[in-house]
């Protein structure tokens, strides 16, 4: 998403600035082409000399460096990301004031803005700064929470920059199209652990990253998105609610509870088909031959396929070999609306990789199934492909 957009950072006068460095060197590995704008401020934390080479181009710092910047910098750019965003540059853009390059260029630009606010906790709560963000946020800005933590003062309180990733998921959201807009989407994620006794469980080898990955992507291209995730070491993606569970049947509740209200529902879960029938306190001795009496978890797809007003329901059928007849024959069993197959044995697919290869079955009209088999692909652009066969099919 970021290949080849033009990012413009105005870096401004915070303790946090030097993490525009690292920003701008991350934007750039993405494939983006970073033009930079100091405000005097910033100077005094980090020189146009970093800033330039991180760049690689240089760092404007004043309306007088070169004629017309003011203009050409922001005609090219297609976001206009603040980060550090001082108190003084939200006040200047609220109101339109244009004393120095950054402000200026701002009145020129036409895209979309993300700011990312630092400055001391009591500054971030004045109701004139609170003014001045609402109606940057009214005008279409996107926010970047500042996090709570420990102060360049010294003190505590809400105002550090959010940390460089955060700003680039801002960046993602503010580029992404909203053609997911008004969609309430239901996302499971992860493995589910069934407990046998205190100490030992069954699972599986999912880590997670296919649901979390639809998650980011239905949020960023607009979408209202409550993500039902089994444990797993994945951070909450920004702008999700997400519920963390641990068994299927903890899973089955928190879904069944919100199904309700979704348009789109996803199972990329990998639900376990078991658990232990008893669920010991204390921790078996390993002569109990009888530890392992397991029963059938509810199926969550199927529960959904069931309902009577069921949401766009769609189902995840990860195989050994290429078994597509198997995805076939659960998405009619489950009766959900899609199933998006992968051969967990085959290069690049599969658990605990950042890339997948999957084939999506969809129902033409008259019930016909068809099948796109889509190259191997980053777990993102494969969650990106999903919801356009999501649109392109759910009418
Ligand atoms: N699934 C579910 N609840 C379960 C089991 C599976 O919601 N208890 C969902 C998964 O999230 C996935 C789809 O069903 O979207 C396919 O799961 P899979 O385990 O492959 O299907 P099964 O019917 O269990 O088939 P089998 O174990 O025979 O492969």
């Amino acid at each position: 998403m970021l290949q080849d957009k033009t990012i413009l950072v105005g870096i401004t006068g915070s303790v946090a600035a030097y993490k525009a460095v690292d920003l701008i060197r991350r934007l750039r590995d993405a494939g983006a082409t970073v033009r930079a704008i100091m405000t005097s401020s910033a100077e005094r934390f980090i020189t146009p000399l970093s800033v330039a080479l991180a760049c690689g181009e240089p760092a404007l710092t004043s309306l007088f460096d070169q004629p017309f910047s003011h203009i050409d910098l922001p005609a090219k750019a297609d976001v206009l990301v603040v980060a550090p965003a001082t108190a003084n540059i939200l006040g200047k853009f609220a109101n339109g004031i244009a004393d120095d390059l950054l402000s200026t260029s701002y009145l020129v630009f036409r895209g979309p803005l993300v700011v990312a606010p630092a400055m001391n906790w009591r500054m971030y709560e004045h109701p004139a700064v609170k003014k001045n963000l609402a109606t940057l946020l009214a005008q279409g800005a996107s926010l970047v929470d500042p996090q709570r933590g420990t102060l360049a003062c010294g003190e505590e309180g809400v105002g550090k920059m959010a940390d460089v990733d955060a700003v680039i998921e801002g960046i993602r959201i503010a580029l992404a199209p909203k053609d997911l807009a008004g969609e309430r989407v239901l996302i499971t994620a992860g493995p589910t652990r069934e407990p046998i006794d205190p100490v030992r469980f069954l699972s599986n080898r999912s880590s997670g990253k296919m649901g979390y990955e639809l998650a980011r992507v239905a949020r960023r291209r607009g979408a209202h998105v409550t993500l039902i995730s089994g444990p797993t070491a994945l951070p909450s993606p920004s702008g999700v609610t997400t519920v963390r569970v641990e068994t299927a049947l903890e899973m089955y509740t928190a879904v069944k509870e919100r199904a309700g209200g979704a348009t789109i529902a996803i199972m990329a879960a990998a639900v376990a088909d078991f658990c232990a029938s008893e669920q010991r306190t204390v921790k078996a001795e390993k002569q109990d031959m009888s530890l392992l009496q397991l029963d059938r978890t509810p199926d969550i797809l199927a529960a959904i396929g069931a309902l009577e007003n069921k949401p766009f329901t769609v189902g995840f059928a990860a195989e050994t070999g290429f078994r597509i007849d198997r995805a076939e024959r659960k998405m009619v069993d489950k009766r959900a609306d899609m199933m998006v197959f992968n051969d967990v044995l085959q290069e690049g697919s599969g658990f605990d990789t950042d890339t997948n290869v999957v084939t999506i079955i969809s129902r033409e009209d008259g019930g016909v199934l068809r099948k796109e088999h889509l190259p191997l692909m980053s777990k993102e652009a494969v969650a990106s492909a999903i919801f356009d066969s999501i649109l392109a099919h759910k009418g």
